[in-house]
């Protein structure tokens, strides 16, 4: 018989390239959404895949929906780290409560195990040792961090109380076809679509912030993985191991896309860490798991999308 998966946020940029990772391996799919979310990433597998719509913040919604999955894969947030500590309070709210509802319907309906989508950018904080390992003290500087960092403490003590097994991937910065341009979220997106609407380039910083860059259709296959691994390991980094700066970045799009653009410098922001880039070598031992896109052909692929972005 098939393995089942439902994956909550599965109409989103990580979750939609996920399902098709999974349909690629003949899983039986469920995406769980919004109401209003809108269907265009998982447009081209609607045929293929159960859609429920429903509200991650709802019981019953979430209770009903897993029913019937073995696996559960986790990608619901309602804040980003730019806005998440506006609002403390809903941030607790609508992504921790809501995820504990979540566990407690796995334990419920028996599901196998659980694979939540951790944040390897803000749950470590300012790096003491680069690259950063899994077991790199976590000091979160912001609380979507403290979120991500609270879910995967609950996820450790549902292990040990209820037996509820998973895996958590905590990816660095993923990119690529299907991520909303228009959020600040995905630095290397958002920047292509203001340049290719000759919007003005603006930059927290002076441009030397390092991040770790993956292309998503690589690490959407890091959740089958996890949900084959049988080692004592719970917690990997997924990530490239490449550090880049902003402005290695912005050379990359003159040169390998030919790009013109001027860009403007603004201050920095408090919550953003100088450097993050992730040791990807625990994923790799025990997945089987590593970047298989060059840089510059996930650039390309990613340029495509923002050039038939509407
Ligand atoms: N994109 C990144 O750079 C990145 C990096 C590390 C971790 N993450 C985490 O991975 C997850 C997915 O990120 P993404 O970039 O795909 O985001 P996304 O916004 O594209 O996808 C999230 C999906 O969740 C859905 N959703 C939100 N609230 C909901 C609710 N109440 N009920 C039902 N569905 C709801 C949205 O409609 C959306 O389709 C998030 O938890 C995010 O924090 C993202």
């Amino acid at each position: 018989m098939k393995k089942s998966c439902i994956i909550y946020g599965g109409a989103g940029f990580i979750g939609s390239h996920i399902a098709d990772d999974l349909l690629a391996r003949n899983f039986k799919v469920t995406v769980f959404d919004k109401l209003n979310a809108s269907r265009k990433n998982v447009e081209h597998i609607l045929d293929k895949i159960d859609f429920i719509e429903g509200d991650f913040n709802n019981k019953v919604d979430i209770n009903k929906s897993s029913k019937k999955a073995d696996y559960v894969v986790h990608l619901v947030s309602s804040t980003l780290p730019a806005n998440s500590n506006l609002n403390p309070f809903y941030d607790v709210e609508s992504n921790l409560l809501s995820t504990l509802n979540l566990l407690e319907s796995c334990v419920k309906n028996n599901i196998k195990k659980v694979i939540f989508i951790s944040s390897g950018g803000t749950v470590y904080g300012n790096p003491l040792k680069l690259p950063i390992k899994e077991d790199h003290p976590t000091n979160p500087m912001s609380s979507y961090g403290i979120i991500k960092l609270s879910i995967e403490k609950y996820l450790g003590l549902y292990r040990n109380l209820k037996r509820l097994n998973y895996k958590i991937l905590r990816f660095s910065n993923p990119f690529g076809e299907r991520q909303n341009p228009k959020l600040r979220q995905g630095l290397i997106t958002h920047l292509l679509y203001r340049i290719k609407n000759k919007m003005p380039i603006e930059i927290w910083g002076d441009g030397k912030t390092i991040r770790d860059y993956f292309y998503i259709k690589d690490g959407a296959k890091s959740v089958y993985k996890s949900i084959i691994d049988n080692s004592q390991n719970y917690i990997y980094n997924i990530s490239s191991s490449k550090g880049l700066s902003i402005n290695q970045i912005l050379e990359k799009f003159r040169r390998i896309l030919k790009l013109n653009f001027k860009v403007k410098y603004l201050e920095s922001r408090r919550f953003d860490v100088s450097v993050n880039i992730l040791d990807n070598r625990l994923a790799a031992k025990y997945l089987g798991w590593e970047t298989e896109t060059d840089f510059s052909t996930a650039l390309k692929n990613t340029w495509r999308y923002i050039l038939d972005y509407e």
